[in-house]
Order: structure tokens, then sequence, then C-alpha cells
């Protein structure tokens, strides 16, 4: 099982434990945290924005597709370690992570 935090806009910090091999925005869901995914992974959203606290970490992180850079662009609140939650896979690497989540998001999808 990995650990991760999730900060919500207001500071407070929600910690859970998954399995690996699903997405952040997947953690996300199954915990009731509001990161919205409004196209589900499809990159076709930029709804389930969330900023990596640690930049060691999103250094570490596998490099994000061309479709998410787009994607990425079109997102509120934009910051040198945003990705899309629905693209980073959870691994061992994600143990004691902590992601952001955005004051706002924009839904280009509907
Ligand atoms: Fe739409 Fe991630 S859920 S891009």
């Amino acid at each position: 099982m990995t650990k991760i935090t999730f900060i919500y806009p207001d500071g407070t910090e929600k910690t859970v434990e998954t399995a690996n091999g699903v997405s952040v925005l997947e953690v996300a869901h199954a915990n009731n945290i509001p990161l919205e995914g409004a196209c589900e992974g499809s990159l076709a959203c930029s709804t389930c924005h969330c900023i990596v606290e640690d930049e060691e970490l999103f250094d570490a992180l596998p490099e994000p597709s061309e479709e998410e850079e787009d994607m990425l662009d079109l997102a509120f609140g934009l910051t040198l370690t945003s990705r899309l939650g629905c693209q980073i896979m959870v691994t061992d690497l994600l143990e004691g992570a902590r992601f952001r989540l955005p004051e706002a998001t924009r839904n280009i999808a509907s």
C-alpha cells in the first residue's frame, strides 16, 4: 500500500492508503476527495489538475505526454509542478507524496 496526502485549498489535509497501479484521480475518487476528473482520464479536460508539493518527486515522475502538457496549459492556477491527476499512476515512488488541490478548475469538456 502507498500512502498519499491530498491538501485541500483551505489547507486541510487528508491522507489515504492505496494500492499501486491506479491513477491519483482514481485514488481521489475512491476516497471522496474533490478532484473532479470530468473526462474520466481521457485527457479531454483539465479538472483533474493537481499540484505536486515536492519538487523532487515532480522531477522523478514520468514525463507528461504532449497531450497532458496541452491540457495543463488550460488549467487554472497552473504551477511549475502541476500535473493531471489522471495521468499519474501510483507506484512505490509516490509513498508519502503530497498533492495540492487547486482552488478552481476549468471544465472545457462540458
Ligand atoms: Fe480529464 Fe484528467 S480527468 S484530463
